[in-house]
This record gives structure tokens, C-alpha cells and sequence, in this order.
């Protein structure tokens, strides 16, 4: 595969979504090949399961169903999307990957991180993003931007928020002690115009034949 991967990881709130659509027009300004995407979703089957996903009115979804739905949607979402972008030596960035699996099922819902690698593992074939960037952002700061900005459409995965986030957050931090090499940390609580130049520094640096 000739492509490169990039995925985009960080509690809710960090900013990733914002800080990708800014990145976008740069980084093709330097390199066309790029598609970006996220997950769960990026193609039909599975932004229906994201849907199902995130309705609040689907409270008979428990924590195993929750990462069973996650890992059906990662993989139609890899083979309709993610690996022919790949296999035609594209950049593809993702607003969320596996990591959020680890983070959200294994650590916040504690289901255990073995389990949850084991099943994306089984979904993904293995695959693995070239680079990770992880934005790190306090827990209270991230649940006061989700707040102020989203009050009115508040979603299923919004309302178990601090006791779970800050387990998110603790999850992310472990996984990135695990496999430095992978990651590059961005500071979150930045400005968006900061937060977005780091992330293009991060980038151009990790990819500096390409960028
Ligand atoms: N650096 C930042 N400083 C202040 N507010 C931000 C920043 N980045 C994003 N926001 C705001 O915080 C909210 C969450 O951002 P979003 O990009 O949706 O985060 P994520 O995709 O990581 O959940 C949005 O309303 C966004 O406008
Ligand atoms: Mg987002």
C-alpha cells in the first residue's frame, strides 16, 4: 500500500473536526492527493450505523453492542473508503480510528483494552495508521466548549460526559506512553489558528519527502 494515513484522535470537544476542515485547503495546496473522512461513518452503511450509534433514544445499546457497531462501521468504512484511497497512494486523514475504540470502549467503558484491540484488529486486518495526532485538552475545558457550542444538540455518547471523559482522556494518554513513535501530541487548548499551524508543522515535519 502506497498511501499514508493519518488519523485524528482527542476527547469530544478537542477540536479535531474544527481543526481539520482548516488544515484541508493548506495542506492540498502542497500535496493533491488527500481525502479526508471520519468515523464512524465516511460511507453509506455506516454512517447509518453511526445513527443508530448516536441517537439518544436507542438506550438498549450497551457498551459490547456500542463497540460491535463501531467495529461493523470501521470496517465498511475501510474497504469502501479508506483502503482503494490508500491503494492509490493517497494521504487520507481520518477524524477518528481505532484509538477512539481503545479510549472510549476499552478505558471509558472499561471493557478492557485487549478485547477492544483484538476486535478492531479482527475489523481493521491490521491496519495501522502512518501517524497519529493526538489533541490533548483538559477534561473540564473540552466539556465547557461541548457545552457552550452544542447545547442544543446535545447526543447519546454527550450525556455520559465528565466521569467518562476524563477516563477517555486518561486512555489516550496511556496509548501514546505505549507507542510514542506513532504520535505526535498537539496542545488542544490553544488557539484554533495555533492548533491548526502545529498541526500542519506536525505533519510537514513527519512527512517532510511529501510535504
Ligand atoms: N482551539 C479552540 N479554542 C476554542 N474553541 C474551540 C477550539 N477548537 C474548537 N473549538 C470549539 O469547540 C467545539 C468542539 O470542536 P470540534 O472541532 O467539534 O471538536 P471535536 O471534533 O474534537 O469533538 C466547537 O464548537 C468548536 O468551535
Ligand atoms: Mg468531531
Amino acid at each position: 500500500m502506497n498511501g499514508i494515513l493519518i488519523s485524528l484522535e482527542g476527547p469530544d470537544g478537542a477540536g479535531k473536526t474544527t481543526v481539520l476542515k482548516e488544515i484541508l485547503p493548506e495542506i492540498k495546496k502542497m500535496k493533491r492527493d488527500i481525502i479526508s473522512t471520519r468515523e464512524p461513518g465516511g460511507v453509506r452503511l455506516a454512517e447509518e450505523i453511526r445513527q443508530l450509534i448516536l441517537d439518544p433514544k436507542n438506550t438498549e445499546i450497551d457498551s459490547k453492542t456500542e463497540m460491535l457497531l463501531f467495529a461493523a462501521a470501521r470496517r465498511l468504512h475501510m474497504q469502501e473508503k479508506m483502503l482503494p484511497a490508500l491503494k492509490a497512494g493517497k494521504v487520507v486523514i481520518v477524524d477518528r480510528f481505532i484509538d477512539s475504540s481503545v479510549a472510549y470502549q476499552g478505558y471509558g467503558r472499561e471493557l478492557g483494552v485487549e478485547v477492544v484491540d483484538w476486535l478492531n484488529n479482527f475489523a481493521t486486518d491490521g491496519l495501522e495508521p502512518d501517524l497519529t495526532l493526538y489533541f490533548d485538552i483538559d477534561t473540564d475545558v473540552a466539556l465547557d466548549r461541548i457545552m457552550s457550542n452544542r447545547a442544543d444538540e446535545v447526543n447519546r455518547l454527550d450525556l455520559e460526559r465528565a466521569e467518562m471523559h476524563r477516563k477517555v482522556r486518561q486512555g489516550y494518554l496511556k496509548m501514546v506512553e505505549k507507542e510514542p513513535q506513532r504520535y505526535v501530541t498537539i496542545d488542544a487548548s490553544q488557539s484554533v489558528e495555533k492548533v491548526v499551524s502545529d498541526t500542519i508543522e506536525a505533519i510537514k515535519e513527519r512527512f517532510a519527502s511529501i510535504f
